[in-house]
């Protein structure tokens, strides 16, 4: 059985449509991250989840009883917010358990649970500290805590880590991820960053507009996207994607440029436009197996250090290839942009539908 199902799913807020026909179905022990750009209804489907929102229509299941019409404290969730205001005049301990001491839970089971919490999460020794004597990480730790010592089947997070600096961000993820798995939790995870739903979730539910785009496990979906949206949204640097018409001989023609062709025997109609999908990973400026080259020139150089992103242009296109390491080449360079064709995606232009 599924720990959650959302079943067609939907709400409006007066005459605006949040979300539309959302179906997801949730294991016991998974992790589910929510992400999609800023107003796509991330935080309006996990609150409904929590019972903070009404529901227009479909239904909502938690360990196969609907929850529809059910107000928050009934539905055995918990929920970490972006902003995890802390009490500031109360310490540790008492953020951590104020929840159970406002529903006058036994003294005994009060004390047992919070310190359960804090040593699960590294806050055992922090227990009489207030708010203001914390790092952003323990706090954030604490408002976790609040949500560990209600023992809930699911754990609902809304962007927890955004208030936080990069490297503290990093941590937490990880530290999130065990605690999931410490805790043998089923957790939902909002966030509008795709290298943090690609790292932790075990399921990926990308939405736009209010519509589910696709889910699947973090691979699968960056190397199977069904449409452009999602192939350029999953991945950093994100996939870069050429203007095409396929040609009667099969081949690809590029837009702008009648003379430069991908050669490619995938039965696509002759006339059908289309992009060419290419990941900045898989391009390269040195001969490979199975590759196509195109003309192109550098614009532009941007190292990391450790990575160096090249800018080109290709019919007049910009296109960005990730190296691993320093490329021997300038801006202004004339090169050859090989593609490895085995990693090509193509779009069609009219549905932007995987082809
Ligand atoms: N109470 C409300 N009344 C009317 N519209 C609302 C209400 N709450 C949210 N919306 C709208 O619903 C859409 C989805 O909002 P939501 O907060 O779920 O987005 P989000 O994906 O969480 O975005 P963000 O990444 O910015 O947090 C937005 O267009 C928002 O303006
Ligand atoms: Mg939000």
């Amino acid at each position: 059985m599924h720990q959650i199902e959302i079943d067609h799913l939907n709400k409006h807020y007066g005459g605006f449509h949040a979300l539309k026909d959302i179906n997801i179905a949730i294991e016991q022990g998974s992790f589910v991250a929510l992400v999609g750009p800023s107003g796509c209804g991330k935080s309006t489907l996990l609150r409904t989840l929590a019972g903070l929102e009404k529901t227009s229509s479909g239904d909502v299941r938690i360990a196969g009883q609907s929850v529809i019409g059910k107000p928050p404290r009934e539905r055995d969730v918990a929920m970490v917010f972006q902003s995890y205001a802390l009490y500031p005049h109360m310490d540790v301990e008492h953020n951590m358990n104020y929840s159970m001491r406002l529903n006058r839970r036994p003294k005994e089971e009060i004390a047992e649970r919070t310190r359960t919490a804090a040593e699960t999460l590294g806050l055992g020794s922090l227990l009489d500290r207030l708010p203001k004597a914390l790092s952003g990480g323990q706090r954030q730790r604490v408002a976790m805590g609040r949500a560990i010592v209600r023992n809930p089947k699911v754990f609902l997070f809304d962007e927890p880590l955004s208030n936080l600096d990069a490297a503290l961000r990093v941590h937490m993820r990880s530290e999130i991820r065990k605690l999931h798995e410490r805790l043998n939790a089923t957790s939902v995870y909002v966030t509008h960053d795709q290298v943090e739903a690609m790292t932790m979730a075990d399921h990926v539910v990308v939405m736009r507009a209010g519509v589910v785009e696709q889910q699947g496990s973090p691979l699968d979906l960056y190397d199977r996207p069904a449409n452009r949206f999602v192939a350029g949204f999953i991945g950093s640097p994100a996939m870069n994607f050429l203007p095409a018409a396929a040609a009667s001989n099969g081949a690809l023609v590029l837009d702008n440029d009648g003379t430069q062709q991908i050669g490619l025997n995938r039965g696509v109609a002759p006339g059908r436009q289309l992009w060419i999908g290419m990941r900045p990973e898989h391009l390269s400026l040195k001969p490979g197996a199975n590759d196509m080259a195109l003309d192109a020139t550098v614009t532009g150089i941007e190292s990391t250090g450790s990575m160096t992103f090249v800018v080109l242009e290709v019919a007049s296109q910009p296109v960005v290839l990730a190296h691993s390491g320093r490329p021997e080449t300038r801006n202004g360079d004339q090169v050859r942009l090989h593609i490895s064709m085995d990693n090509l995606h193509l779009f069609d232009r009219e549905t932007q539908l995987a082809v």
